[in-house]
């Protein structure tokens, strides 16, 4: 833990990217804390710069400025031989789309991350996932290779005992029923002492959560109970 006991804890972190002669601000002096217990859904439009965000908490990607410390860690002063361990052992990812690493298929991605976790289910799992067809089919085929490996009691990425729990858009193109179950995966991960971020931009979902931070143009403009009250995932509606 960091030294306000916070897991997720963020000073100043801004984001540039260059794109041609341009610059991108992704991130701008985004500071936050999130604690174990903690389900945090972050919110935001398109481009406000939610995966940035998650991508640097989960040290995928380094902030242009500021200072990230993860599970006690400096991410942003730790060697790669650091970082790596801090992938395998710090976080783990529900991902919105499917490819990490260009240079690997689909199947090396996840069996990557099946050998952090030491975990073979969630090998079988890759192999259903990639082996269930048509990238549209690929958007609702985790949950049944999911149930099929599980028999719905535990949930492969889920099921790591890394600290920190991180899900881009984990309920994106996937039906109300199967949303819904992922939700309450991602509420009970907090309850077990994770920290857990979810992404979306969905302000329904939002309301499940205990904290809402919303990001607009790569600024933290909201951070606090949502709005409207919170609400249990069963009266949920979108
Ligand atoms: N590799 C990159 N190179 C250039 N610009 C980038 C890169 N990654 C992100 N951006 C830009 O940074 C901003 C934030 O992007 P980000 O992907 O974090 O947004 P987001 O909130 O996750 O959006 P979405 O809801 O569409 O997933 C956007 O303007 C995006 O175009
Ligand atoms: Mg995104």
């Amino acid at each position: 833990m960091g030294p306000s006991g916070a897991l997720v804890e963020l000073s100043g972190v801004g984001r540039r990217y260059s794109v041609g002669s341009n610059e991108v601000v992704a991130l701008a002096d985004v500071s936050l804390r999130v604690a174990a217990e903690d389900l945090v859904v972050v919110l935001g439009p398109s481009g406000s710069g939610k995966t940035t965000l998650l991508n640097i908490i989960g040290a995928l990607d380094s902030p242009s400025e500021g200072r990230v410390v993860v599970a006690g860690q400096d991410i942003t002063r730790a060697s790669r031989k650091e970082l790596f361990a801090f992938r395998r052992h710090g976080v783990s990812f529900v991902f919105q789309t499917f490819n990490l690493f260009p240079a690997l298929t689909a199947l090396e991605n996840v069996e990557f991350g099946a050998d952090a976790a030491g975990q073979d289910h969630v090998r079988e799992v890759a192999r259903c996932w990639i082996a269930s067809g048509s990238p549209s089919e690929r958007l609702t085929s985790p949950t049944s290779c999911w149930a099929a490996s599980s028999n719905g009691s535990d949930r492969a990425p889920l099921a790591s005992g890394n600290p920190i729990l991180l899900a881009d858009e984990p309920t994106g193109e996937l039906d109300f029923q199967t949303g819904i179950q992922i939700l309450e995966l991602l509420h009970a991960q907090a309850h077990t002492g994770r920290a857990v971020l979810v992404v979306t931009h969905n302000r329904e979902i939002a309301r499940v959560a205990d904290r809402v931070v919303e990001l607009s143009s790569g600024h933290v403009v909201r951070d606090g109970p949502p709005e409207g009250g919170q609400l249990e995932i069963a009266d949920l509606r979108w």
